[in-house]
């Protein structure tokens, strides 16, 4: 069993900020005390001047998925490998329940891509597309098996989308399986109409994607989903939250006591509207939805991050590549395969804007990316902190090493990237997934493989 020091760095959880070693034997941690002398043989890695995190936790990916007519171009390896440069160690991925197919078909072909291939260690929410006759035991199952959550569609219909009836059903059986409901809300029967309206006025174009979601359309299947988890006596989840009309439909839940939740992404809190008018079809890499809103939703965003209006910054890590890909909705902006990069830059991004940005401390940071989603998605205490026992998922993290984002040395598989240009503050050095180190100084040094699937526990009360 390998033995590793982490000497002389600031741990940071979300509760606290020490001067502390840690001490890490085979994969989980053993001690975390100032002081501690190097054991025989140890490897030891100087932390001086660096931030010492638990390994991110991106709760919300898409890799290797059939979408929009094409597949995601990151497949576990490449995914994995990427979210590791920029110190995430754990993602929850989505397998997808074909339509008339068992959840269990599709747990085994999400196994199958992840297998010999990841990287870091992966857990699997399931979309649910057809509760069927044995959809609610299917549910039941998924979560003996450690997938305890799963992602309802409001949006999308004739492909993911499911009625009222079906996300009742599923919240209601929540209620008792203790698993715990994602939610894309938006309300795409009204979007459909909407969309068709633009296309037939000839209006083709990116932006259009953006015009034609309104974030009203947002709001009102946030209220919708938070009213029907009320009712079944389940809480819910909402991702990817783009905008404020949503975000204060959460905060009047949680106000009133209810266990509602929510993520949001770097992209809404960074990007706005305007990247869609991109010349020369360039809108297109911006293309995802729900989609980008106007820049005066983003200082509504932070202030909910901050004051716990909204508890997870996950990524919606969906990327297609501009050539070949984006490029099947040239002519009319509802082919474009939805979806952006993301899963690499996840920690710089919010450390450089949210902690640098004088929004938020660096142990709320941490709280963000990683110890929210760990306890929200059954992972805490075995990941999501430091803490003696906890698997030694650690991040190296520079809090003042700057960096300039580009499509030319990122390690995603697409050809773009989203924050093309952007200099951020605060770098991921290294990195140690269960107690190797897997990015040694900037150079990966992983395993595709080495990522294990975790069987999660149900969501416990975590609010
Ligand atoms: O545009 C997006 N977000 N693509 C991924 C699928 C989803 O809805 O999360
Ligand atoms: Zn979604
Ligand atoms: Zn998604």
């Amino acid at each position: 069993m390998p033995t590793t020091l982490v000497r002389n760095g600031t741990v940071v959880t979300a509760r606290e900020t020490t001067l502390a070693d840690v001490l890490i034997e085979g994969s989980r941690i053993e001690a975390v005390l100032p002081g501690i002398s190097p054991p025989p043989g140890a490897t030891v890695i100087d932390a001086t001047g660096t931030y010492v995190i638990p390994g991110g936790i991106d709760a919300h990916t898409h890799l290797d998925m059939p979408f929009g007519g094409t597949t995601s171009a990151d497949d576990f390896e490449t995914g994995t490998r990427a979210a590791a440069f920029g110190g995430t160690t754990t993602i929850v991925d989505f397998a997808i329940q074909a339509r008339g197919t068992r959840m269990r078909d599709a747990l085994d072909i999400w196994w199958k891509k992840a297998e010999g291939r990841a990287c870091v260690d992966y857990g699997l929410h399931m979309i649910v597309t057809d509760l069927g006759n044995a959809g609610l035991e299917d549910m039941d199952d998924m979560v003996r098996e450690g997938v305890a959550s799963f992602k309802l569609f409001m949006a999308y219909p004739n492909v993911l989308m499911v009625d009222d009836a079906t996300i009742f059903k599923a919240l209601s059986r929540t209620a008792k399986n203790g698993a715990l409901i994602c939610m894309h809300a938006e309300n795409g029967s009204v979007i459909d109409v909407i969309v068709a309206r633009a296309l037939a006025e000839g209006k083709t174009a990116p932006i259009y994607h953006a015009l034609t979601r309104p974030p009203r359309a947002e709001a009102e299947a946030v209220h919708r989903a938070i009213a029907m988890s009320e009712i079944a006596g389940a809480p819910v989840y909402i991702v990817h939250l783009s905008s404020e009309d949503a975000l204060n439909e959460v905060r009047e839940a949680r106000d009133r006591g209810v266990p509602a939740f929510a993520e949001t992404c770097p992209q809404y809190l960074l990007l706005s509207i305007e990247e869609l008018e991109r010349p020369n079809f360039e809108g297109a890499k911006y293309v995802f939805t729900p989609p980008l809103r106007p820049k005066e939703h983003q200082p509504k965003l932070w202030d909910g991050l901050r004051d716990d209006h909204l508890q997870v910054v996950s990524t919606d890590h969906c990327p297609f590549c501009f050539k070949e890909q984006k490029e099947l909705g040239k002519n009319d902006f509802s082919k474009i395969p939805n979806g952006g990069p993301g899963v690499e830059h996840r920690l710089s991004l919010i450390y450089s804007g949210g902690v640098h940005g004088g929004k938020f401390s660096a142990n709320r940071f941490v709280q963000l990316i990683s110890t929210a989603p760990a306890k929200l998605f059954g992972l805490y205490p075995r990941k999501g902190t430091i803490a003696v026992g906890s698997d030694a998922d650690i991040v190296i993290f520079d809090p003042n090493a700057e960096q300039v984002i580009s499509a030319k040395t990122h390690h995603m598989r697409i050809d773009y990237s989203m924050y093309e240009g952007m200099r951020v503050k605060g770098v991921t050095k290294t990195v140690l997934s269960r107690g190797r180190v897997i990015i040694d100084n900037g150079a990966f040094t992983g395993k595709p493989g080495a990522g294990e699937f975790l069987r999660r526990q149900t969501y416990s009360g975590a609010h």
